[in-house]
């Protein structure tokens, strides 16, 4: 039975909470498996928009299991109150499942979040302030707060005076600030415990039952490829790994279980925050891209930079991820343009480059070498079929497959639930 893996090819934000919802209604088991509410999933269902940031998509889909596994951080009055909206719009969550092993963001945490990238000035990641990197970074340095701490009043206080006692120093002497109370912080934790107390769960004997059950299980990527700490556009990136192996540690199932990876693929690129973008616009097509594409972030509300197609990572993706097939997203955004320019290399000093660079300093001189597709002017969104779109439209998907290195098995054309062009089946 299959366990698949979903993730995002490009900077993250490739529409991948369309994706993971199609395919929720026929899979058993959603798990999230790193970041946190980081992350930001726009689902349509019917005339209703839901905005999630922390919990699994699949929560949309009765008979779903959401899972968030060890390798998410989670920040509980965020989760508490992304739950507690869900109620109130009818949305039963009590399925619900939550890894003990999974690192807490603490208040202190999201503080230091937002010192740090304050003091670093205009060298700045441009996080999202939701206290990510500073919760993974406890994680490693193995003074973080577990779901599970919350269960054990003596530990729990033992593990917050740990991580406040350099904090505390570096908050007061280096930034300026009033150090935090472990009292306080104790306190403030406490009140989750009852509140999770339903949810949380050996998820990795849950889910690795499930598999020997013949489940269908879904690993739901947040962020994207080049967000990765390892393989991204370090230091412009997350502090997780939302490449295909971060499920596996992420989740704790091998490797050899994982039957299919899909990557996500907008048909422009975007990006947040800081860091390189080779085919980023600064001029109309941008700013229309921006528009049509409704190209603000779901978490902060931000603005996204927007680009041409890039295949250059788009070929990277499918070689870090070992992509099976690419889910392409958001084709409709581009109906109108004459000519679609497609990023086929780049230019670097001189020479012509056909792969992603390892080299910083290389990626940020890299130059787009376009390439330019004839468009299309009809509108594509009621397209049910791959022949029902119009020649250069198919022409267009076609080109971006072959030069992506990966089958295109789905193809989204507008943001509804139905707005999208089954081509191969995922399970
Ligand atoms: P952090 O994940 O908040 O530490 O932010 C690090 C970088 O990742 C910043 O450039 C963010 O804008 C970016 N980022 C984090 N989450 C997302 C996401 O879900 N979509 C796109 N970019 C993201």
């Amino acid at each position: 039975m299959p366990a698949l893996v979903l993730l995002g090819a490009q900077w993250g934000d490739e529409g991948k909470g369309k994706a993971t919802d199609l395919l929720g209604g026929s899979v058993d088991y959603v798990v999230r498996y790193q970041g946190g509410n980081n992350a930001g999933h726009t689902v349509v269902v019917g005339d209703q928009k839901y905005a999630l940031h922390l919990l699994p998509s699949g929560i949309l889909s009765p008979g779903c299991t959401p899972v968030i596994g060890n390798g998410v951080v989670v920040d509980p009055s965020v989760l508490l109150s992304e739950l507690s909206g869900l109620n109130e719009r009818g949305v039963d969550t009590s399925k619900l499942l939550i890894s003990g092993n999974a690192h807490i963001i603490t208040p202190y945490n999201v503080t230091v979040d937002k010192v740090t990238e304050r003091f670093l000035g205009k060298r700045k990641i441009g996080t999202t302030g939701r206290g990510i990197g500073p919760t993974y970074a406890d994680k490693i340095n193995r003074v973080g707060i577990r779901v599970q701490d919350l269960y054990d009043e003596s530990i729990l206080t033992q593990k917050v005076e740990a991580a406040l006692d350099v904090k505390n120093q570096i908050l007061t002497k280096l930034y300026n600030r009033r150090a935090i109370a472990v009292d306080q912080v104790v306190e403030e934790l406490l009140v989750y415990a009852d509140k999770l107390a339903p949810y949380v769960a050996d998820t990795v004997l849950v889910l690795n039952q499930a598999l020997e059950n013949d489940k269908v299980v879904l690993f739901e990527g947040g962020q994207g490829t080049l967000l990765d700490i390892d393989h991204g556009t370090y230091p412009f990136v997350t502090s997780s790994n939302p490449t295909a192996g971060g499920a596996c540690t992420g989740a704790g199932v091998g490797p050899t279980k994982i039957s299919r990876v899909i990557g996500i693929l907008k048909a422009y690129t975007t990006r947040v925050g800081a860091g390189p973008f080779p085919t980023e616009l600064f001029d109309e097509d941008g700013e229309a891209l921006r528009r049509i594409g409704g190209e603000k972030g779901v978490t902060t509300g931000r603005d996204r930079r927007c680009g041409w197609f890039d295949a250059v990572i788009a070929r990277y993706a499918t070689r870090v991820n070992g992509l099976t097939d690419f889910f392409l997203t958001k084709l409709d955004v581009l109906t109108g343009w004459e000519q679609i320019p497609v990023c086929v290399a780049y230019e670097i000093d001189g020479k012509r480059v056909e792969e992603l660079p390892y080299s910083q300093t290389d990626f940020h001189h890299a130059k787009p070498v376009y390439e330019m597709l004839p468009g299309w002017s009809e509108d594509i969104s009621k397209a049910k079929s791959f022949s029902d779109l119009p020649k250069n439209a198919q022409d267009y998907a076609k080109a971006l497959e072959e030069m992506s290195g990966a089958p295109i098995s789905a193809i989204g054309v507008g943001p509804g639930r139905n707005e999208t062009i089954e081509i191969n089946s995922f399970i």
